[in-house]
């Protein structure tokens, strides 16, 4: 889970994801990071642990990292929050394969969601609106792959 800053978007939805490979007993490993440095070893925004927290989620474990050419080696699938992230992962990609992991988040039912892009709430301060978005995207990517209830 890739956005900007990695301490508001990609900690929820690694925490989102998270909970749901636990639900659903996966064999399945998340992480997130940021495109950024700006925030590296910081824990996530206040408004994403508030968010997560009222949804019976804990992310205050999480550190901001940044994401790096080794993680088209140690994840199957790379997904970028918005199309400026994918944009700044795919300058990294050294080959096709590296390319072909990275996708949008949103991108498993583009259609329903009208956007391709989670907004960054950072400004804005609508994190209950990310923390929908982001648990629907994840409930979308489960389904992908066949996961059900
Ligand atoms: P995120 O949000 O990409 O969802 O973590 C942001 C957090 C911080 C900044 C930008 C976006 N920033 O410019 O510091």
């Amino acid at each position: 889970m890739v956005c900007l800053g990695n301490i508001c978007r990609s900690p929820l939805a690694e925490g989102i994801l998270e909970q749901k490979i636990q639900q659903h007993d996966l064999d399945w490993q998340v992480d997130s990071a940021g495109t950024g440095f700006w925030h590296i070893g910081e824990p996530p925004d206040h408004r994403s642990m508030k968010v997560a927290r009222n949804h019976g989620i804990d992310i205050s474990g999480q550190r901001a990292r940044q994401f790096s050419t080794e993680d088209f080696d140690n994840f199957d699938l790379l997904l970028a929050m918005d199309e400026s992230n994918k944009k700044d992962m795919l300058r990294l990609a050294q080959n096709d394969a590296h390319a072909e992991k990275v996708k949008l988040i949103l991108d498993y039912d583009a259609a329903f969601f009208g956007t391709k892009d989670v907004p960054d709430p950072y400004y804005d301060g609508k994190f209950e609106y990310t923390f929908d978005l982001l648990a629907t995207a994840c409930e979308k990517l489960l389904a992908y792959y066949h996961v059900t209830h």
